[in-house]
Order: C-alpha cells, then structure tokens, then sequence
C-alpha cells in the first residue's frame, strides 16, 4: 500500500510547505474524502479550498463534462465561439446582479481578479481617462498568487520576496472590533488616500464583499458601503468586487453582491462555478464598462488559451442547473445562521474563541490570547497549524491562518462546508470542530501559564 501522506523529501512535487506531511486522499463522496489509508475525513472545506461546492462525486456534474468533451472538447475564444460558452454567459447574466450585461471566462480566481484588473483600466482608457491606474483596496485580503493580484492585498508576509515587481497600490485598514467596527476610521482612511494620490487617478476600489480566507466571513459595516457609494459617484472610480469564494451561491445569495447596499461595475468569480470539477473563472461587468468599448476601440485585449472551453462551460452550466433545482442558495439563506450560532455555542465556554461570524456557508471563528481576550496568541505557538491537524486527527478537514504579522489579524480559522452538507453531517463537523478547538485550546492555556 503506498504511504497515506508524503514528506518533502520522498516526492518531485514542489509542495508550498516543504515541513508538512501531506495525507494523500485517493477518493471524495458527498462530503468525505478518503486517504489512502482508508481514513476518512469530513470536508469542511470544501476540497480544501472552497472550490467543491456541490461536494465529492457527482456522477451528474462528471457526465455533463463527459458528454460535452464527447461532442467537442475543446476550441480556442478568440477568433471561435461554442455553444456552452454562450449559454453559460447567459445564464450568469441572468443570476449576476441587475445591470450587469456581459462575461469574459478565465481558469480561476486569480486569473479572473487580474482579468477585472485589467477591464477597470481599459474602461478609463477607452474613455479617454488614461490617468486612471491606481487601485485602493482592504489591506487584509487575499486575492491570488500572481504579481498583479499580490500587489492589491496590503500584507508584507504575503508580497514578501516580490516587492520589486509589485505595483504601488493603497491599502485601507478593516473595520474589525481591533480598529474600529463603525466604519469610520476606514472611510477616513479611504478619503486621505483619495487625497494624497488624486482621485482623478484612481482606477478602481477592489475588495473581497464578504472576506474569505484572510480574515474568515467579515464585511465592513453599511456605513462603510455607503461612504464607498458616495465616493465612487463622487470621484468616477470603478468598484471592483473579488467573489472567487462568495460567487454562485457561498453566502446564501448567487453573489455576495446582492445583499450589499452598493451594486459593484466588475464582479470577478471562479471556485464554486466549477464546483471542483473543472477549473472555470468569470469576469461579469455592468453594461457601462461594456459600452465603453463598443463606443471606443471594439476590443479588449485579454484571453487565455482555456478561457470558455466547451467542457469547462459545460460543467459551470450544470453546476447552475443544480444549485436551481436543488434550492441549494435559499437553504444555506435559511442554514447559515443557525450553523453559526450552533458553532458559536459549542465554542462560547472556549476563552481563546473571541469571534464566530458566518454569512451563509462562509464562516470565521477568530481566536486571541485568552490571558486578556484581545491580543494575538503568541505566533510562535503556531494555534492555527495546530487547529488543523488536531482537526486532521479527528478526521476534519479546516483550514486556518495565521496572519498576525501583518497587523490585521491573528490565528483564524475557516469553516466552509460543501453547499449539500446535511443536517446529520453539518452537527458532526461541529461536533468534530469543538473536540478540535477543546483539545488545542487546553494546551495553549497550559502552555501560557
Ligand atoms: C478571495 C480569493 N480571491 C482569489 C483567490 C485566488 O484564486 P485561485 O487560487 O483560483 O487563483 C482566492 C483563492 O483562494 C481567494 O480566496
């Protein structure tokens, strides 16, 4: 049998922990995977990284791909089109917030943010507003590995060693209960920006809605969003808004978009459209940002060899046709809060739990030093890496970080389970999360003392 994980040093994968063991999974079902051990582990994570939505194993999602690649698998977008391609964009204009007319198919979430990127700044140009290049965006975020989108997060342990090769972007701080939860202190933030770099030369506001990973299930308050709102009206500025996580469907709603008092121009989205299955982005922009170019040069210079290939449309259609016919976004509407207070609950007697937060299936729970309930734990006890694989032992799979460095978060984790988790599985992964968070937090206190 070979090995269930695998060290750095008994591989030729160039893994991104070179002192992890990887457990090697080799089956998923619904919301369990399996290593090649044969433990099994439940997935609130969604694949690990939110991207399998629909869950492990749909025979339906694999024959749509099947079928499809059966009848054409592949063509090029630039100079040739397929009809999964077409209807797909349909379809995403139909679920996308009103107004918003037109999409441009990328591979995944980085891809489709810098793709957004790069629309903002051609909007401006096609309009004759060549100025316009500088983006401010939340410092604690994440938005993908690539140059472009590591320069619109404001966090020096994540654009550490590529500060050369990284725009000069402005970043704002959020607005958590360390800083100030009212919204106030970033809108005065957002202003000073504004003013030191000009409004006239700002491209766009980019952030996630509802924030994933880099500080798990926070949005700023209504009054930040409305400031935004005047601000944008004021100055001409483009909002861009990140849902490579909170896209088709994660926080209760088809985009996270739809609940916010502020409508996005550009709405970048990837994981959940392929659900796992295929590895699918798109970039849906208000009608506006789309005539700006029928009105100017009739082109936009951006496309990817696989951006809307027949088989990856063809799985990004059915996975709309089953979260529809499985009213899948109005029950995790209803779930959602019922799972953070059942979590919140069964962490509430844990002093390092400060924060549970949750919109739909997205949700945080943020962890201090339980000496005075405020301060980051001490990094060198690791708290988040020990989480996981303390879930890892009790067979669930999480995934927390660490931030601390970068002054806007500490040891957080992120608890995001697959859209078709049942009442049964959803109490076991909380279940399974307590006796996590019990165990790692009473050898933090021990060791605190
Ligand atoms: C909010 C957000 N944006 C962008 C990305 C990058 O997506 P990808 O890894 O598909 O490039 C991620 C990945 O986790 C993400 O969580």
């Amino acid at each position: 049998m070979p090995d269930s994980s695998v060290a750095s040093d008994r591989t030729r994968v160039f893994p991104l922990e070179l002192d992890r063991l990887y457990p090697v999974v080799v089956r998923g079902e619904g919301v369990w995977v399996e290593d090649s051990a044969g433990k099994r582990y439940l997935d609130a994570m969604s694949g690990g990284s939110m991207a399998a939505t629909l869950g492990h194993g749909r025979r339906d999602i694999i024959a749509a791909a099947r079928d499809q690649a059966l009848q054409l698998s592949y063509v090029h977008n630039e100079r040739l089109t397929n009809p999964a391609r077409e209807r797909l964009a349909a379809e995403l204009v139909e679920v996308a917030p009103p107004g918003m007319t037109r999409v441009r198919f990328t591979t995944g979430g980085a891809e489709s943010n810098e793709a957004a990127l790069q629309m903002a700044r051609s909007y401006h140009v096609e309009r004759g507003d060549t100025k316009r290049w500088h983006v401010i965006s939340p410092a604690q975020a994440y938005h993908g590995p690539t140059m472009a989108t590591l320069a619109l997060t404001g966090r020096p342990g994540l654009q550490r060693p590529f500060g050369p090769y990284l725009s000069t972007h402005h970043h704002i701080p959020p607005s958590t209960w360390r800083f100030d939860s009212t919204g106030k202190a970033a809108l005065a933030a957002l202003d000073k920006v504004l003013e030191e770099v000009g409004p006239e030369n700002v491209s766009a506001y980019f952030c996630e809605p509802i924030t994933a990973a880099a500080l798990p299930a926070y949005s700023p308050p209504e009054l930040f969003w409305k400031g935004l709102a005047e601000r944008r009206e004021q100055h001409g500025f483009l909002i861009l808004y990140d849902e490579v996580v909170t896209g088709m469907g994660r926080t209760g709603h088809w985009f996270a978009a739809e609940k916010l008092p502020l409508a996005p121009d550009i709405i970048a989205t990837a994981k959940g459209l392929g659900a796992g299955y295929a590895a699918i982005g798109g970039v849906i922009c208000q009608d506006r940002v789309y005539q700006a170019f029928a009105n100017g040069s009739h082109k936009l210079t951006h496309g990817h060899t696989w951006d809307g290939a027949p088989v990856t449309c063809a799985v990004g259609l059915r996975v709309i046709e089953v979260l529809r016919e499985e009213g899948l976004i109005d029950r995790m509407r209803v779930k959602g809060p019922h799972l953070r207070d059942e979590l919140a609950a069964a962490l509430a007697d844990v002093p390092m739990v400060r924060e549970v937060r949750g919109h739909g299936f997205l949700l945080g729970v943020e962890y201090v030093d339980p000496r005075d309930g405020r301060s980051f734990l001490p990094p060198e006890l690791g708290t988040a890496r020990r989480v996981d694989l303390t879930a890892m032992d009790v067979g669930l799979i999480v995934y927390s970080t660490m931030p601390t460095r970068d002054g806007y978060a500490g040891d957080q984790t992120l608890f995001a389970p697959p859209f078709t988790t049942t009442d049964t599985e959803l109490t076991q992964m909380v279940e399974r999360f307590a006796e996590t968070i019990r165990t790692v937090a009473k050898s933090i206190e021990a060791e605190l003392k």
